[in-house]
């Protein structure tokens, strides 16, 4: 693979240009006509130069090999295209994919932020929508933190943390044996290898070797940053910063950032800390009145404070 062309993509205009929808829907109109182009999902994903394509359950696959092989056309810089059969699903968050056209391979390099990642799409969790979020974490990093990454993945917020601010460790972990692996090129090719330290496991168990020495935590998983907030403090120092991630249902946004603030409030008090939310957003949206929201939370311990887990 021609690293240096691909260090050359600028994915993000990619994605804003391909996100709007358009152009999946316009070569389905051109191919099929409307009827297809009613049914297509209009959302491009591209990771490096891997185009994934949603498949609609009213669609047969045999129509979307017809579009991807228009889209390799079209995109110069998109080598294979790939439909995302599932949602992300399981303790990994991985989608299952079907190869449509072009080189069958599901490894690229993704570039974000400067830095350069190797991902197999159909291995470990990638989404061009948490770029924005991996900057906004690191650009708030002190030198010399500790910081723990408790669901690291490939590594994305890891390295671009080590990347763009001056922590002295990040611990990396994840529970998926090929995020682990991809984790550890990462790692090489981005030369943090003094920096980021990756770790294979249950953050929940793992974290238990850093009693009260991590400066802020990172929990980017939806699925189990509530249950794990316990852990996580067990880690914390006596005052620092946990990034929590969580799914909440809510007619608006802005009743589900409240939701979401409410929620880990209340949690952290009964666990007697101080919590105080410095930043709250949304991420994005995953559904009809389902919200990705992520709280900043500066979290002081309390005398009553103890450690359980
Ligand atoms: C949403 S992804 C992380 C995304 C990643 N931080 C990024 O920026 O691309 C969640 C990750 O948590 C991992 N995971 C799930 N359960 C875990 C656990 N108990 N301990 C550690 N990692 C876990 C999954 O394998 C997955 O890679």
């Amino acid at each position: 693979m021609d690293i240096l062309k691909l260090l050359k993509i600028n994915i993000l205009v990619v994605v804003t240009e391909l996100g709007r929808g358009k152009l999946l829907r316009e070569v389905a109109r051109e191919v099929f006509g409307e009827g297809v182009a009613s049914k297509v999902w209009g959302r491009i994903e591209v990771i490096g130069d891997i185009a994934v394509i949603r498949k609609p359950p009213d669609l047969d696959i045999g129509v979307l090999r017809v579009l991807a092989q228009e889209l390799l056309k079209r995109l110069k810089y998109v080598k294979s295209v790939w439909a995302a059969i599932t949602p992300i699903e399981g303790a990994y968050r991985i989608r299952q994919y079907v190869h449509l056209a072009g080189e069958p391979r599901s490894v690229t390099l993704y570039k974000e932020h400067g830095c350069i990642f190797k991902i197999d799409i159909t291995k470990v969790y990638i989404s061009p929508a948490l770029n924005y979020e991996h900057i906004r974490i690191a650009k708030q990093v002190q030198d010399g933190e500790f910081i723990i990454n408790m669901f690291a993945g490939a590594g994305l917020f890891s390295i671009i943390i080590a990347k763009h601010a001056k922590p002295k460790k990040v611990i990396s972990i994840d529970i998926n044996p090929h995020a682990y692996e991809l984790m550890k090129e990462n790692v090489k090719l981005n030369k943090v290898g003094d920096v980021v330290e990756p770790v294979l496991g249950d953050a929940g168990e793992v974290v238990l070797k850093y009693k009260e020495t991590a400066d802020r935590i990172l929990m980017p998983l939806p699925e189990l940053a509530y249950k794990y907030i316990p852990r996580a403090l067990y880690a914390l120092k006596k005052e620092g910063i946990i990034h929590v991630y969580d799914f909440i249902s809510a007619e608006k946004e802005e009743q589900a950032i409240e939701q979401a603030k409410i929620k880990y409030l209340t949690k952290l008090k009964e666990l007697k800390t101080q919590p105080q939310i410095q930043h709250a957003r949304t991420v994005r949206s995953v559904g009809p009145r389902y919200y990705q929201v992520t709280l900043d939370i500066k979290i002081m311990k309390s005398l009553h404070y103890r450690l359980c887990v």
